[in-house]
């Protein structure tokens, strides 16, 4: 654990004074800060201008106006000074960039695949897959949805539908790997679904369920279910390390094997990834589809020149393939991992402590806060936890993301939303970025929130996009 709070009743903070037994042993962050960006601290009066601006959506803000930016973890992370080194070294040759090279070796050397395809972001990977692998009236299995993954598989004419386990749903239950696959759900679509499931997509960890994550065994199970059936198994790779952490952390057998090793053998019972660079991998932008078969991979070359760049660049400038690559090094050493784990520890251990609800247990990147029990009695449709996002602004300039009805979105059949069970605000932590000052600012700003008695009356949609409309849609307050 982090240093412990003095407000935190249990903690052991047993520093004596006057030569008595000093008892508390912290850790912190393995790097120090060599650059620094001022932020700005504004009014109450400002946020309630800047928000009602921004359409009461977390999204529309201007970063300006922010104080804290928990918004996500993607892309906002700090790079190391052999990364920005990195940067200097930049091959920006149009074909055969050296960087590109030195991307594909680390790729190969700790996700196992084969082929490197590289892309401009995370979903540029998906829909290079989805393109790919899916024929309409397909259906696609996962563990649980996630924004972009799920429109992409729709886009390509298939039905997601959803294998993870029941306690996934409930934000109170405890269980060590709440991202797992419910084996006998998998098996039911597999069988149902014979010769219409290109493939089956493992995300690890699970953003939507709290970045939930999912056991070495039930990796293994779900390959040796998915070879019975022929079925590859694709793996939404974007935040393994941090999956590998809780392996290390929860799984018998795996204290003391160091987490590049666990990665690898997790990645080895998957057939191809996609990835966002903008998380684990430590960078601004960036990201790539790896498969191990030959014929996808080489399906995956001729389409990435249309949509995202030829491909040993696919959208990213040398520099950026660089920076990535020394980004992944740096993802996988434990030290790193424990520090970055350990903050969102922090801040989860604080609210949970002060009888905030959250989401149990706290994942890997960020805090997740169970905005139905905020707002009890709040009708879904008046979006609790778009309005607990928009209060949490207001209050003192933390921006937070919804995660509820409004990223759920509408059922393309049916044309009326989908109700998910979950109703959650994610604060989640950009990587190497804040100090422990900052989370503690966070963490009393939503318990005031939370003790706020005056309760807000919730949020009416004004403006709804087509396509993921969580990113732009428009509120007002009821
Ligand atoms: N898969 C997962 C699990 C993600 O969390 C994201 C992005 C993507 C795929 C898409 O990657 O953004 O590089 O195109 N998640 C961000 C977030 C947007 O805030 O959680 P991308």
């Amino acid at each position: 654990m982090r240093n412990s709070h003095p407000g935190q009743p249990g903690a052991d903070d047993t520093v004596q004074t006057m030569g008595m037994q000093y008892r508390r042993r912290s850790w912190a962050e393995p790097y120090k800060i060599k650059m620094v960006e001022p932020i700005r601290m504004t009014t109450r009066a400002q946020r309630e201008k800047a928000l009602a601006e921004a359409g009461y959506n977390t999204f529309l803000l201007r970063s300006d106006d922010v104080y804290i930016d928990l918004l996500t973890d993607s892309g906002t992370s700090a790079m190391s000074d052999w990364q920005w080194a990195g940067m200097m070294l930049g091959d920006e040759a149009y074909a055969g960039s050296k960087n590109f090279y030195h991307l594909e070796e680390v790729v190969r050397k700790h996700y196992t695949h084969k082929h490197v395809i590289p892309t401009h972001q995370g979903r540029g990977a998906e829909h290079l897959l989805s393109q790919i692998m899916i024929q309409a009236g397909d259906v696609v299995p996962g563990n649980m949805y996630f924004t972009t993954t799920r429109f992409h598989q729709e886009h390509a004419g298939a039905k997601f539908i959803d294998v993870i386990i029941d306690e996934a749903h409930d934000p109170s239950v405890i269980h060590p790997f709440k991202g797992n696959v419910d084996l006998a759900k998998l098996e039911r679509v597999l069988e149902a679904h014979r010769g219409r499931v290109p493939y089956v997509c493992l995300a690890a960890t699970v953003n939507m369920a709290g970045g939930q994550p999912v056991s070495m065994a039930c990796a293994r199970a779900v390959k040796e279910l998915c070879g019975k059936y022929r079925v590859p198994v694709m793996s939404d790779a974007t935040r393994a390390v941090e999956n590998a952490w809780f392996i290390k952390q929860r799984e018998e057998g795996y204290a003391d094997t160091p987490v590049a090793d666990i990665l690898r053998e997790f990645m080895s019972y998957t057939d191809g990834a996609t990835m966002s660079g903008k998380k684990d991998p430590l960078v601004n932008i960036g990201g790539w589809l790896s498969v191990n078969d030959d014929a996808i991979a080489e399906k995956a070359r001729n389409l990435v020149v249309v949509f995202e760049g030829l491909h040993t660049y696919g959208g990213m400038a040398g520099r950026d393939m660089e920076a990535m690559a020394r980004g992944i090094v740096e993802s996988v050493q434990d030290a790193h991992i424990r520090a970055r784990i350990g903050q969102v520890e922090y801040l989860g251990e604080l609210l949970q402590t002060w009888g905030v609800p959250i989401v149990q247990p706290v994942g890997g990147h960020a805090v997740y806060l169970d905005a139905r029990r905020f707002y009890p009695g709040m009708a879904q449709t008046r979006f609790p936890a778009q309005t607990l996002a928009a209060e949490l602004y207001l209050d003192a300039g933390v921006r937070a993301m919804e995660r509820g009805i409004v990223s759920a979105g509408r059922n393309t059949e049916t044309g009326d939303h989908f109700y998910p069970k979950l109703e959650l605000v994610r604060l989640t932590i950009p990587r190497r970025v804040y100090t422990q000052a900052h989370i503690d600012v966070v963490a009393e700003s939503v318990q005031a929130v939370f003790a706020n008695p005056q309760r807000p009356a919730g949020l009416e949609m004004v403006y709804e996009p087509e396509c993921l409309r969580f990113f732009q849609a428009r509120f007002e307050r009821l």
